[in-house]
């Protein structure tokens, strides 16, 4: 399902530049707080921190994959040959499986900690229970998800960078804010 319109829409770029700004914010944070002396209020900072934006995260892209379902996506230059057609939609949709993947997998390790997991000091309802197996089971799912999305972003900006390299600016302007956006 595609839209004759030749960019994304306003929504479609926001939540796109969003996501992608949380989702190195989250990664920096990640990769530096796991590092921190155990038991340190840092550390526990640093950890609020990251679950607060993390569910953030998870909620934007609950709106993402809606409104994709329900809003089709501009359809692609002709000049994009089939092959790269079907790893540009393959990449994309394994992006918003692992958007989701990625939040629900800490959350659900979160919930096994013994600690109730808050939102922004808020916290949620408490169902896990202290569980050191799934607890870690779960951090495991979490760490591994990390760099299967990390490898995707790379294959995905590896794309738009051999359109750029190519000469074809158009891929890129299609997510940039500008004329032509519609909501
Ligand atoms: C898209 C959202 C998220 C991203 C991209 C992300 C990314 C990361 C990364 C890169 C790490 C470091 C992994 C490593 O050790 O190499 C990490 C660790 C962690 N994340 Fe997330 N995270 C996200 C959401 C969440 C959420 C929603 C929670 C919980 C509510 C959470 C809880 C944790 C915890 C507890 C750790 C530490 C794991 C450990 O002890 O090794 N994360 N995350
Ligand atoms: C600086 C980093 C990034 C750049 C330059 C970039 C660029 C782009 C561009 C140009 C498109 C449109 C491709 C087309 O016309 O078909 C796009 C689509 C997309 N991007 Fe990114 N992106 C970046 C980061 C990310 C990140 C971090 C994620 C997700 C974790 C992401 C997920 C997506 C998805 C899912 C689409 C497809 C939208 C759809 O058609 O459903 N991007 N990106």
């Amino acid at each position: 399902m595609t839209s004759n319109q030749d960019k994304y829409s306003n929504t479609a770029i926001v939540l796109h530049w969003l996501m992608a700004i949380l989702l190195i914010t989250l990664f920096g944070l990640g990769w530096y707080m796991v590092d921190l002396p155990k038991g340190s209020d840092e550390r526990s900072w640093f950890f609020g921190l990251h679950k607060s934006i993390g569910l953030t995260m998870a909620l934007l892209a609950l709106v993402r994959v809606v409104w994709r379902f329900t809003h089709a996506p501009p359809e692609l230059p002709e000049t994009v040959a089939g092959f790269k057609r079907k790893l540009a939609g393959l990449t994309h949709w394994l992006l918003y499986l692992a958007m989701i993947i990625q939040p629900l997998s800490g959350y659900i390790s979160s919930s096994f900690s013994g600690y109730k997991t808050k939102i922004w000091g808020v916290p949620l309802p408490h169902w896990g229970w202290k569980s050191p197996e799934l607890n870690e089971l779960f951090t495991d799912i979490h760490v591994a998800s990390s760099v299967a999305l990390l490898c995707l972003v790379i294959v995905h900006l590896s794309g738009v960078a051999a359109h750029i390299y190519e000469g074809d600016k158009q891929i890129l302007r299609r997510m940039m804010p500008g004329k032509n956006g519609n909501c």
